[in-house]
């Protein structure tokens, strides 16, 4: 057991010194869209019909997810939620590649357009909706106006972006990841 603990401390200091690692991606964006925005925004969503305050039903069995399923619950859980949004728009800052598309022509993994002024403001926005949800959770106030607010905040955030890069609302459209034409 020591000589296991002396290893994970020596593992980790050498993590810890080796200075300047970049770092790396992994998933292309739509699999972080889908991993870690979706599941986040959904848990703050949902607070326009759940009650933080309201009792959790307990969960009850042996997995991993059922024993843990009883603690971060309520307002922590939105908190941890919104970090997690937060969190997430430094990771849509990084270069990474969309998501590989045979059936659209021109979206070929194309590299995300994380350069772009706009592609930054949106992210801005997202930020600023998960630090919003973040003080609003922490605030532990159910009021009826204010999660409508926070929560329109966030999807604002998110249908912001998507309009021009997901969704292309422009005429003609342009492809996902694809600034519109000038
Ligand atoms: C800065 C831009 C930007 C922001 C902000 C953003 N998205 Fe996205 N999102 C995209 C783009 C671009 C794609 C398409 C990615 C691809 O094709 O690889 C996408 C794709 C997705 C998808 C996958 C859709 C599919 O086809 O499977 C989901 C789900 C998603 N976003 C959810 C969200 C949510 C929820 C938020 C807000 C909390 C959000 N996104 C914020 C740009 C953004």
């Amino acid at each position: 057991m020591r000589v296991l603990t002396v290893l994970v401390m020596a593992m980790l200091l050498t993590a810890g010194t080796a200075g300047a690692q970049e770092p790396q991606v992994f998933g292309d964006l739509a699999e972080v869209m889908r991993g870690i925005l979706f599941p986040n925004s959904n848990i703050i969503f949902d607070a326009q019909t759940n009650d933080p305050d309201a009792p959790v039903e307990a969960v009850e069995g042996d997995s991993t997810s059922e024993r843990f399923a009883n603690i971060y619950t309520g307002w922590e859980a939105l908190e941890n939620a919104a970090v997690a949004l937060v969190e997430a728009a430094n990771l849509i800052e990084l270069p990474r590649n969309c998501e590989l598309d045979e059936n659209e022509p021109g979206r070929i993994g194309a590299p995300a357009p994380v350069e772009r002024d706009d592609w930054k403001q949106y992210v801005a926005g997202l930020r600023a909706a998960g630090q919003t949800a973040y003080e609003w959770a922490q605030a532990r106030v159910y009021d009826d106006f204010d999660v409508i607010l926070m929560t329109g905040e966030v999807a604002e955030a998110c249908s912001n972006c998507h309009g021009v890069y997901r969704d292309s609302y422009t005429d003609p459209p342009t492809p996902r990841c694809t600034p519109p034409a000038e």
